[in-house]
């Protein structure tokens, strides 16, 4: 037996929380768990909105057995393919072979490819409608927030969006489900982190999706992860709103790798400069201790940004080479950058870091500094330099 949680007239949070993987796509840490949602709308016909992990299936489909009694399930509607929302889709056809599967055209071609189903299907485009009795339902594409046939569905009757992973945060439920009915705590950041990591690099998509937004009017926002935004919403819009234009709070985030603590006595060095230089966000980051899921979360959170990075083997450090990459992977944009480095004998660190933020468009604040060996008066001087010019910087613009 299950709790059933109705969310509004007819509509029931029917999703699981997951606080057993250790990591999110194989990737993220996931130190608060994560939950998949999915809502079951009981009206003159019934409807599901997405599924969940393949983990989760049978938990899953006995909490929709529980909450349609003797009902049947008339339509399963698949917002979005990726296997944590529809992994459960297989077995449930089976429990429902009647269920009709209600998705776009790009939809349909995932459902047969992850799950070889190609019957009993319901395409629906840009503005379709579904009608289930009292709530009225329509559909409105959002590609790529994150992949190609992600869309949202509208209750325009409760003037509820089911969003997909748009609005989504990393963070299990812990009894609660609407975010004026728990304590959200963590969510902000949480959600800044599932951002970066997961849609970081489709900033224009996000935001040609958010620019529908104003034409409908939205009461309850119901993501596939976290709690169902109702009296946050307009701090979780204005979230992805910040985050896809790529805009960065007044912050720095420091970024370095020291073998043996000659870089990261620069690094030190600048954060000092920056602090002094009246700077209170300063978030710092070693590469061989912070996991990048959380380096990246304050890449999008602060505006300026700086990294160093010993010389090795006439590279970068590898894994600040490894941060570089994911950074230049999401196209992150507008940041204000500073670099420095350290080397021995023959120093390409500040040279390829250079190249890095003149490939992003970065505008460079201060001058590079590259030590040899240990720290100098004029090593010190010159990180001094680089944490005051890059505090002056982003706290006038
Ligand atoms: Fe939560 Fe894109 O899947």
């Amino acid at each position: 037996m299950f709790l059933l949680n109705e969310i509004s007239e007819g509509v029931y949070y029917v999703g699981v929380n997951d606080r057993t993987k250790a990591l999110f796509e194989g990737l993220w840490p996931l130190p608060y768990g994560v939950s998949y949602n999915s809502y079951l709308i009981k009206d003159e016909k019934t409807a599901l909105i997405d599924t969940v992990d393949v983990c989760y299936s049978d938990l899953f489909l006995s909490k929709i057995a529980d909450a349609l009694g003797d009902r049947k399930l008339d339509y399963l509607i698949v917002n979005h393919m990726e296997p944590d929302h529809s992994g459960s889709i297989r077995m449930l056809r089976m429990l429902y072979p009647d269920v009709q599967i209600v998705g776009n055209s790009k939809t349909f071609g995932m459902l047969d490819g992850f799950y070889g189903l190609k019957e009993g299907l319901f395409e629906v485009k840009e503005g379709s409608t579904l009608d289930l009795g009292r709530h009225k339902l329509m559909f409105t594409m959002a590609p790529m927030v994150h992949w190609p046939e992600v869309m949202f569905t509208y209750d325009t009757t409760d003037k509820i969006l089911f969003s997909a992973d748009a609005f989504g945060t990393y963070g299990a439920l812990s009894g609660g489900v609407i975010d004026d009915e728990m304590n959200t705590d963590i969510f902000p950041e949480e959600m800044i982190r599932y951002y970066a990591n997961i849609v970081g690099k489709y900033g224009s998509p996000v935001q040609k999706a958010l620019q529908k937004l104003p034409s409908i009017e939205v009461k309850m926002i119901c993501s596939t992860h976290g709690p169902v935004w109702r009296s946050m919403i307009p701090e979780v819009v204005a979230t992805y709103d910040r985050l896809s234009r790529y805009e960065g709070t007044e912050g720095v985030t420091i970024i370095y790798g020291s073998m043996y603590g000659h870089t990261e006595q620069m690094a030190e060095t600048v954060a000092e400069a920056l602090a002094r230089g009246g700077v209170k966000n300063i978030a710092m980051h070693n590469t061989s201790k912070s996991h990048s899921s959380f380096i990246l979360k304050d890449v999008f959170k602060y505006k300026g940004l700086i990294i160093g990075s010993p010389t090795y083997s006439n590279q970068l450090y590898p894994d600040i080479a490894s941060i570089v990459d994911k950074i230049a992977l999401r196209e992150v944009k507008n940041r204000y950058f500073g670099c420095f480095g350290s080397f021995t004998w023959s120093g390409a660190a500040v040279k390829r870091l250079t190249a890095f933020a003149e490939q992003m468009k970065w505008e460079t604040v201060g001058t590079p500094i590259d030590q040899k060996q240990g720290m100098s008066a004029a090593t010190y001087e010159g990180c001094v330099a680089l944490g005051t010019a890059m505090a002056e910087k982003i706290q006038h613009v």
